[in-house]
């Protein structure tokens, strides 16, 4: 474990019974190298005592924003820490984090941080199950921070645990995984294209499709979590994203990914093009509503321009270029004519044919197909896991 060696850690600890696995949890993260602060909530200290906390952190524990001789003690701790870890963290907690109030120290530092953050719930199955905790877990995964699931890594993309903290050997080897992680796409830019593109035929109506953004979302976020900066051009989609690494700019059409796309990728290391983009879009937008008369109604579809096809073309010695291909038939010789055509490096198959892959759905089932000849076939797995496997081919690519 010695990625946390000399690490600096906030550790906060809230009010549940699993908080007295806290002093394992402190002692495991000394043992391995790190620096501990412990910030507790009030109701936490009635499981377990400051004291000993203190003892065996060899730091003082705060409990209270006003605590010592400044108020301003979250601000600087949030400023110091390379990684903040709340464990265990309650229902109560976790709404306060996901909607910003900041009654405690714990969710003051956690608004002031500027570290990845580790979230390792800890409640009974019904309010875990409840629709109030889901909404929270997902706003906070959207913001950038790590679940902790019970037994490492099963929650990362979802909710399948069962409210159970995760043992502190679990979160001490996920903590060390994460910052191994984000080590390895330090310094990189990375352009991701991803959602659908509406185009307009008039002012209320578009053609569109019917891509969620949720796959390159996914990328945007394993690629932040690896400590990439990200440019993430994104269409219409009710997806979110928060993550201080990753930049999202927002665009409709076809037209606008593309200007965008142009203007950022020169910069790059890599370009992942996850969009669904349109191939046509309506010859005229018509400035008025268009009215319904007896006849059928006629529209011209002009060819829009491709994207990945273009920065193909000016790619640069070093850079890469990734694509995507969805196909209902003859998918490996459609993909592979696809990979040839926009000079991608390698492109990431998705079959219309599998089960729980594709638009809409949080898992997916890829193959990945390189222009050097590499060819890998995965199981069904989350979006995350799917990111890792692009990024892990993007790596050995030399990104
Ligand atoms: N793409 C793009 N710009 C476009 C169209 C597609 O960047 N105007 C990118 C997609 O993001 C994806 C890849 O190209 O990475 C998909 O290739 P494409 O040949 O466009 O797929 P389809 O549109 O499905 O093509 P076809 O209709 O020929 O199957």
């Amino acid at each position: 474990m010695s990625s946390l060696l000399k690490k600096k850690i906030i550790l906060c600890i809230t009010g549940s019974i699993a908080a007295y696995k806290a002093a394992t949890l402190t002692r495991l993260l000394i043992k391995s190298g790190a620096n501990v602060q412990i910030i507790m909530t009030p109701s936490a200290t009635s499981f377990i005592t400051p004291l000993t906390l203190s003892t065996l952190s060899k730091h003082p524990v705060h409990t209270s924003v006003s605590d010592g001789d400044s108020w301003d003690n979250h601000v600087e701790l949030g400023l110091w820490a390379d990684a903040m870890i709340v464990a265990p963290c309650t229902a109560t907690t976790l709404g306060k984090m996901a909607n910003g109030i900041a009654d405690t120290m714990v969710v003051a530092t956690y608004l002031s941080a500027k570290c990845p953050v580790h979230i390792a719930p800890a409640m009974d199955l019904d309010m875990w199950k409840h629709p109030s905790t889901k909404a929270n877990i997902e706003k906070l995964t959207a913001y950038g921070d790590t679940l902790i699931p019970v037994g490492h890594g099963e929650l990362a993309s979802g909710l399948h645990g069962d409210g159970r903290m995760a043992e502190p050997e679990d979160i001490v080897q996920h903590l060390a995984d994460s910052l191994a992680l984000e080590q390895k796409l330090k310094g990189k830019k990375i352009v991701i294209t991803a959602g659908p593109t509406y185009e307009a035929l008039d002012p209320v109506r578009f053609i569109g499709n019917r891509s969620t953004g949720k796959m390159g979302i996914a990328i945007a976020k394993v690629c932040a979590n690896m400590g990439a900066e990200v440019n993430l051009i994104l269409g219409p989609t009710s997806q979110t994203i928060a993550h201080p690494l990753v930049q999202v700019i927002k665009v409709t059409s076809a037209q606008e990914m593309y200007e965008q796309a142009v203007k950022l990728y020169p910069e790059a290391n890599a370009g992942i093009m996850a969009a669904a983009v349109a191939d046509f879009t309506p010859g005229e937008v018509a400035d008025k509503k268009i009215k319904k008369g007896d006849d059928d109604l006629i529209i011209t579809l002009q060819r829009t321009k491709d994207i990945a096809a273009h920065l193909g073309k000016s790619k640069k010695q070093g850079q890469l270029l990734i694509g995507f291909a969805l196909e209902t038939n003859d998918e490996f010789s459609n993909a592979n004519r696809k990979l040839q055509k926009k000079n991608f490096d390698f492109i990431v198959l998705n079959s219309l044919k599998d089960k729980g892959a594709g638009f809409g759905h949080d898992t997916n089932k890829v193959r990945i197909i390189a222009k050097d000849g590499n060819d890998q076939i995965f199981d069904l797995k989350s979006k995350t896991d799917v990111a890792h496997d692009i990024m892990a081919e993007a790596l050995r690519l030399g990104l």
